[in-house]
């Protein structure tokens, strides 16, 4: 395995829930593993004063809560990590961080001040802290690369991506820039494409042709938690479906690359983002549910509102839930809805591609011919589920379904790495593929835009218990096509975990 070159990583917003949930505990497990580069330095920057150690005290703490450590692993890892206190807003602190790398990476040998930056921050400094780590000469790649992972959301609306663009670009080239969705970094996404371009038996069916309808869920049994502050001024159009689902779709319906890097997966990425049907105001109105989550009993719990939520405003019109009906204008899938849904307190957590095939031309065994479905789940029990029909035992000939299931759980000798790991692993080896490039950003906000925009009619937005899949009209927009979403639990009165 070639590590990653000697390197310093940078987290602006060091003292964040970000900062603590995932990304320190990713590079624990890199270099647990032996991932990380020979040497390196992390160094949290925020604005609250740490000393070294007592900031190491802090993260150490925190990662023996929320998994198992080893105790001199993590010991010899806290040594690699270093405070230093930025206020993002004041040019001396700049100064004293390029005085502080300069001086870790003398100390540690490092022949190349190859630095990468990550923004764990509030959005609102994501223009703010390039601009002047630029004016401090921490962009400039003379004496060894500096990379910029920028969080989602990257804008706010397609105008804001926009500005947002070109404000990094005046300081850092494209080259640079890593934006983060985290949903790239998940095998079972990466895995769409190998099993799509792998396998001669899938491959020549994954059209029109073949390909009746295909449903895209994203679903989750929390609420809000304590993000409401955030998440009321974003919902979940923004929240997830604008970058999360879109970016799964895209992994869906896209041509094979040329090749397996960044420039030829980015560029088929992008044809199917610019390919996506523009939505009209007939669709708006016939193809999109918005729906806000309400007060309910589940399990024996009586769940809040959203609007009882801690951070959300007593009469807040948020979508906690999106359902779409979609189209891809290309040869491949002309004509093939696609139908998309994410939501939070739905019942349970589950993220799954469906591919529904069409019927055999004629139905020799009786009306009711079995389907042939792909069930791709991303999370959680992980695995692809295939169903076909076979003939029921007994006499006659009357055709049954039966399904075939694979769990990658039964790789046992596989240990995946989890988003963040495999991210951070690939901007330290400035691997940008599973990164979004500017104009896949672009492409998806262009395409969100109108829903952003009609959200502001009062009309637009219905309730839905909480644990329950939605707004009832979200029943409706498959089932005028004569269709229904697939159910993807069995239980869901007493558990909450879906197995595939
Ligand atoms: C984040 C959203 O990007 O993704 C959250 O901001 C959401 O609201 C989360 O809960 C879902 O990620 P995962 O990996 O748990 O499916």
């Amino acid at each position: 395995m070639v590590l990653p070159e000697n390197s310093s990583i940078v987290i602006f917003g060091a003292s964040g829930d970000l900062t603590y949930r995932k990304l320190i505990p990713a590079l624990y497990h890199l270099y647990a593993n032996q991932q990380l580069p020979e040497s390196f330095v992390v160094v949290g920057a925020s604005r609250t004063e740490y000393s070294d150690d007592a900031y190491r005290e802090k993260l150490a703490h925190s990662l023996r809560e929320l998994e198992q450590t080893e105790p001199d692993t993590l010991a010899a890892f806290m040594q690699h990590v270093h405070y230093q206190t930025v206020n993002t807003a004041d040019q001396a602190d700049y100064a004293n961080l390029a005085q502080r790398l300069e001086a870790l990476a003398v100390e540690r040998g490092f022949t190349q001040r190859n630095t990468l930056f990550y923004l764990a921050t509030p959005p609102s400094l994501y223009g703010v802290i390039p601009a002047n780590l630029a004016a401090h000469g921490l962009n400039n790649e003379d004496n060894g690369w500096k990379r910029l992972i920028v969080e989602k959301p990257f804008g706010y609306d397609l105008a804001s991506a926009r500005a947002l663009d070109k404000e990094i670009h005046q300081h850092f080239q494209e080259h640079q820039i890593y934006r983060i969705d985290h949903y790239l970094g998940k095998e079972t996404v990466q895995n769409l494409l190998v099993f799509r371009f792998s396998n001669a038996m899938f491959e020549p069916l994954w059209n029109r042709n073949f390909i009746d309808y295909v449903e895209i869920t994203g679903a989750e049994f929390l609420g809000v938690e304590e993000r409401g502050g955030y998440y009321d001024g974003s919902g979940a159009v923004r929240d997830m479906f604008q970058n999360h689902l879109l970016q799964v779709l895209a992994m869906v319906a896209m041509e094979p690359p040329a090749q397996i890097n960044a420039d030829s997966m980015r560029d088929e990425v992008v044809k199917v983002l610019q390919s996506l049907e523009p939505l009209s105001d007939d669709d708006l109105r016939h193809h999109l549910v918005l729906g806000q989550y309400t007060a309910s009993k589940v399990r024996g719990d009586l769940l809040p509102g959203y609007r009882e939520e801690p951070g959300v405003a007593d009469d807040s019109r948020t979508e906690t839930y999106v359902g779409l009906k979609m189209f891809i204008n290309n040869w491949r899938w002309n004509g093939v809805p696609f139908y998309v849904r994410t939501g939070k307190r739905l019942p349970t957590r589950v993220t799954e591609v469906v591919i529904h095939f069409k019927q055999t031309p004629h139905p020799v065994f009786g009306k009711n011919a079995p389907e042939n479905r792909l069930v791709i789940r991303i999370q959680p029990d992980e695995g692809i589920q295939m169903s076909f029909g076979l003939k029921e035992p007994g006499a006659g000939f009357n055709a049954k379904e039966a399904t075939m299931n694979f769990h990658y759980a039964s790789l046992a000798e596989t240990q995946m790495l989890t988003a963040y790991e495999r991210l951070l692993l690939d901007a330290l080896n400035g691997d940008a593929t599973l990164f979004a490039r500017t104009d896949a950003v672009e492409a998806c906000w262009q395409f969100v835009q109108p829903i952003l925009d009609y959200k502001q009619d009062p009309q637009a937005l219905f309730g839905y218990a909480c644990g329950t899949w939605g707004p009832q009209e979200s029943d409706e927009l498959l089932a005028v096509d004569k269709r229904a979403w697939r159910f993807p639990c069995k239980n869901l009165a007493d558990t909450e975990y879906c197995e595939l």
